[in-house]
Formats: structure tokens, C-alpha cells, sequence
């Protein structure tokens, strides 16, 4: 299945620099209401649209974006350098802060301090939980989260939820199956919240020691959200509409032996989603390291191909809505 193209809307791409999101950092979905979301998918679907006619335009012509990345990442980094190029800016990348005077003992504020003299927006990811707080406290420019340790990846969580929407038509009324590491992964601690905006039941399925914390799952509890915990998949696997898979992070376990103990705990393959509904999808935030067997990837449910070009569309939005342009 290819992304479906959309008409266009006509949001009101421009100079706004009253824009409510004007100069604002993205550093939580706890920023986020139902409006909020309405107005991003709606210029997602916009910028979707211009990308599909004319490729590249010049939105964000003279705007430089710094990309600083004390973590790995393929997709988040390429997507924000992409999306800054989709709107005609340019992009500062620092994927290597070994080789950034981050190396020399550079603190977090003083890099962020340095890099908004020479860019317009920041966006970071660091293995720190509330470093993007900390760096947007620094700086006058605006810091998007790109993952913050075990924290939040918020501009994931919109991308995701921005493909249920487009993939599923709606998400009030869904239930929604997060499988994996919900101990460590910062993808699914966004979407569920971002997902307690909607009339959703989340089931939780994980092994014991990966279970999602305690502090998550009483705050959407005190929402009203319905949830479920499970430690293996068959018992909800057929009412799912949205199975969301993650990898076990291996890089956040202290004790090897512990990771070793629950790796392959789930593999999504064709045998499997014999018991899925047929309207249903799989997403993955990815990478994945054998959680979803390749062989499952030709399968219309699977979406975690074009849940990454979903982002792109997301994170163009973000760039023009904090640069005051939507
Ligand atoms: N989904 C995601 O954050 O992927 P990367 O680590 O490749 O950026």
C-alpha cells in the first residue's frame, strides 16, 4: 500500500509571526490539547500535499536549522534535515558530537547557547531525561525534543498518531496494543499519553521487567483511560486496530544478562497476524532488531514504512509552525 494523496486544504502557509506556535519549544505531548493536534495534521496533510506537487519550495528560505544529536538516529535526523530542505533551508548537522567541542567538555548549554548565534531552531536528541528542558531554558531559539533518554520523543508520538489518522481514518474509538519495551522506550511513553487526548483503550503488553512505569499508567488512570497489562499477545492481539511494536533497548540495561533474558520475547510475523483483525495496522517506530519478521513487511497492515514518511510531513510542520511560517 503507498501513502494515499490528499487535496489540498489551503492552510494558511505564510508570514504568522502571531502564530501561537511562534518561537515555541516542543519539548513534551503534554503541551499538546485535541486543537493543537487538529491544526499540526492539518499542515502535515498540507505539506504532504505541496511535497506530492512540487517537491521542494521555499517556505523557510533563509532558515538554518541545527540538528544536534548526542544519541545515534537515522530516521529523526534525517527527516528534520529533509524537512528543512523540503522548505528551502538549511541544516547545521551535528550527528558526531565527538567531534563537536561537546568532546572537549562543552556542557549541554553552552553547545545549545553556541549553535542558536548560527541557526534559527534547534532540534536535539540526548540520552538525558529533561536535557531538552534544560537546553530550551538556555537558549532563545526554539529546541525541539528529539529524544530525551528514557523521557520523551514527542515529535514521534505526533508522527504516530498522525499515521493512525491517515491510515485508519480516526483514532476516538480505537483500541491500540503498545508491545515491547515500555520500560525504556520514550516512543511509546509519548503516544500513550498523546493518545489519552482520544477516547482510546491501550493495552500494554511486555515482559515483566519491561513493564510501563507505574507513574505513566496512573496519570492516564486519573484521565480516564482504560488499560490493560498482558504479558504475552494472543489474549488482545484480535480486538487490536493499532499494534505498536518497539525493540527491547538493549544500550538502557545495567545487566546484559537481563537483556539477554527477554530479547526475542516477541516476533510479529505472517503466522501471528493470522489472528489480526484485516483492518488493522502495525507500526514500529524503529529500528527494529527481529521484533518484526521482514517477511511481514509485503502485508497492507504493516505501516512502519510509511509511518516514517508520515514524519516527514509532521516535523515539516513543526519546523514552519515554531519559525512562525504556519
Ligand atoms: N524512530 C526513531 O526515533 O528512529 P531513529 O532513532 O532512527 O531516529
Amino acid at each position: 500500500m503507498t501513502i494515499q494523496k490528499h487535496t489540498m486544504t489551503h492552510l494558511p502557509l505564510g508570514d504568522h509571526k502571531t502564530a501561537p506556535w511562534y518561537g515555541k519549544d516542543i519539548l513534551s505531548v503534554k503541551q499538546f490539547d485535541r486543537l493543537d493536534l487538529e491544526y499540526i495534521f492539518g499542515v502535515a496533510h498540507e505539506m504532504h500535499d505541496m511535497v506530492d506537487h512540487i517537491g521542494t519550495f521555499d517556505l523557510l528560505k533563509g532558515k538554518i536549522l541545527a540538528n544536534l544529536f548526542y544519541e545515534p538516529s537515522t530516521r529523526t535526523s534525517s527527516s528534520f534535515t529533509a524537512a528543512m530542505e523540503r522548505l528551502g533551508g538549511s541544516v547545521i548537522p551535528i550527528n558526531e558530537v565527538k567531534y563537536s567541542s561537546v568532546a572537549k567538555g562543552e556542557s549541554l548549554p553552552d553547545t545549545v547557547r553556541t549553535l542558536e548565534c548560527y541557526a534559527d531552531v534547534i532540534v536535539l536528541r540526548h540520552p538525558e531525561v529533561g536535557s531538552a528542558a534544560i537546553a530550551a531554558k538556555a537558549a532563545r531559539k526554539p529546541v525541539i525534543n528529539a529524544g530525551d533518554g528514557i523521557g520523551e520523543h514527542p515529535t514521534q508520538a505526533l508522527l504516530d498518531a498522525f499515521t493512525i489518522r491517515e491510515e485508519l481514518g480516526h483514532i476516538d474509538g480505537l483500541t491500540v496494543t503498545l508491545l515491547g519495551d515500555l520500560k525504556h522506550g520514550r516512543t511509546v511513553h509519548s503516544l500513550a499519553r498523546l493518545l489519552s487526548l482520544y477516547k482510546v483503550k491501550l493495552n500494554y503488553v511486555s515482559p515483566d521487567i519491561l513493564r510501563m512505569p507505574a507513574e505513566l499508567m496512573d496519570e492516564l488512570s486519573q484521565k480516564g483511560v482504560e488499560q490493560t497489562e498482558y504479558t504475552t499477545l494472543d489474549a488482545c492481539l484480535p480486538e487490536t486496530d493499532v499494534l505498536y511494536v518497539t525493540r527491547v533497548q538493549k544500550e538502557r540495561f545495567a545487566d546484559e544478562a537481563a537483556y539477554e533474558s527477554v530479547k526475542g520475547a516477541y516476533v510479529i510475523n505472517a503466522e501471528v497476524m493470522k489472528a489480526a483483525k484485516q483492518r488493522m495496522i502495525v507500526m514500529h517506530p524503529l529500528p527494529r532488531v527481529g521484533e518484526i519478521d521482514p517477511a511481514f513487511d509485503e502485508d497492507p497492515r504493516a505501516a512502519y514504512f510509511r509511518q516514517m514518511e508520515y514524519g516527514l510531513y509532521v516535523r515539516m510542520a513543526l519546523l514552519a509552525m515554531v519559525l512562525g511560517k504556519a
